[in-house]
């Protein structure tokens, strides 16, 4: 074994097994993982150019070389997997005028086919007047067979799947269900297979998947389901995750704006944050998905959990960093600087551009080219 070879094993397994990873070696961190440094996750594709986790967004968010595509996975009540960020069907369909008598059901009381009589397209151009497209009109909730599909569908660029199991104590059993979904499509190769190092993109190597919740017990069920596949736990500042160091509710606070409150919460101690740390990576993740607080604030806006001390004691524990959801070139530039390894974003053409890694096309071309 040639000397160069044994130093960079030896480094990479003191990285991934014992931690005390630097900054300078955060490349080789994700490198050993293959997952791209820094990342492009495109979250429910590319979600601000096209109705969110719709076969446009996803397509697009595929077409213009986004490493990820990011999902919320739910189950239907006939047991199917599919992708939907909210626990019910108000705000992205038409539910309330195709059953009105359902309308604030969960998701999962309904079953495949009749999620599929939903018009997953039209809320977006109602919304978003200046980026609406008549062929948007009529999108359907997607299955994650289907997004499975659209990720293999494009023979120059194939990205990987970023899938968060969304609210798993509604759905019991679901990271079995993902596991035997994700095996029949050929989705849980082994690691270190050869296509590990084509050019093709994430979607052809061993970091082709990666697992995302902000749930303990479904991080522990996805670390028993699939030891060998990446994951993720998602940090806020709240109930369920890091405690606030104020016990002032919103409803308390006086302030209008719940993001606005959300941005001000810190955790309660520096201790508080790295037991979050220290908890993801003995239970087996390879990396945290914190909150960012946005500069021009919004719906989006949390608590800042990528400040550079957070992101070093997080990195020195041989963990990545990937923030949720930047839009935008200040907070890019700022996420980056604190030393953040990837980046979910509604708009992937964007944060292409601001890593120098632009589309062949612009968006509005790709979108042409799928027929929207
Ligand atoms: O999964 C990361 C990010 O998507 C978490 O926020 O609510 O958009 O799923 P949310
Ligand atoms: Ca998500």
């Amino acid at each position: 074994m040639p000397a160069t070879f044994t130093k960079s094993a030896l480094m990479l397994s003191l990285l991934l097994g014992l931690g005390q990873a630097h900054a300078a070696d955060v490349d080789a961190l994700a490198a050993a993982h293959g997952i791209p440094h820094p990342a492009v996750i495109a979250h429910r594709g590319a979600s601000f150019d096209a109705p969110e986790s719709t076969a446009a967004s996803y397509k697009l968010a595929r077409d213009l070389g986004a490493d990820y595509l990011e999902m919320d996975l739910q189950r239907s009540k006939d047991g199917v997997l599919f992708a939907l960020h909210d626990n019910n069907l108000q705000r992205t369909t038409d539910v309330a005028s195709k059953f009105p008598d359902r309308k604030d059901s969960p998701a999962n009381a309904f079953t495949m086919a009749e999620l599929k009589t939903l018009d997953a397209g039209s809320w977006y151009n109602k919304a978003y007047p200046d980026r609406a497209r008549a062929s948007y009109a009529g999108l359907k909730i997607l299955t994650l067979d289907e997004i499975i599909d659209i990720a293999q569908a494009n023979a120059q660029h194939k990205p990987g799947l970023y899938i968060e199991t969304k609210e798993p104590q509604l759905f019991p059993g679901i990271e079995k269900d993902l596991k035997e979904k994700l095996q029949d499509r050929g989705w849980l190769s082994p690691a270190g297979s050869k296509l590990a190092k084509s050019e093709l993109g994430v979607g052809q190597g061993k970091g082709k998947v990666i697992l995302q919740t902000f749930e303990k017990n479904s991080l522990e069920l996805l670390q028993k389901e699939m030891p060998q596949v990446p994951k993720i736990l998602l940090l806020w500042v709240g109930e369920g995750s890091i405690e606030p160091k104020s016990k002032v509710t919103f409803a308390e606070s006086g302030e209008k704006d719940k993001n606005a409150f959300y941005g001000k919460q810190e955790p309660k101690s520096e201790a508080e944050f790295k037991q979050w740390i220290d908890y993801a990576k003995a239970q087996g993740a390879i990396g945290t998905g914190p909150s960012a607080k946005l500069s021009h604030g919004g719906d989006q806006s949390y608590s800042d959990l990528v400040q550079p001390w957070m992101n070093k004691y997080t990195h020195d524990q041989g963990l990545l960093v990937h923030v949720y959801t930047v839009d935008e070139p200040v907070d890019f530039e700022k996420v980056m600087a604190a030393g953040v390894d990837g980046i979910f974003t509604n708009r992937a053409s964007e944060l292409l551009k601001f890593y120098k890694r632009p589309a062949a096309a612009s968006v509005d071309q790709l979108l042409k080219n799928n027929g929207y």
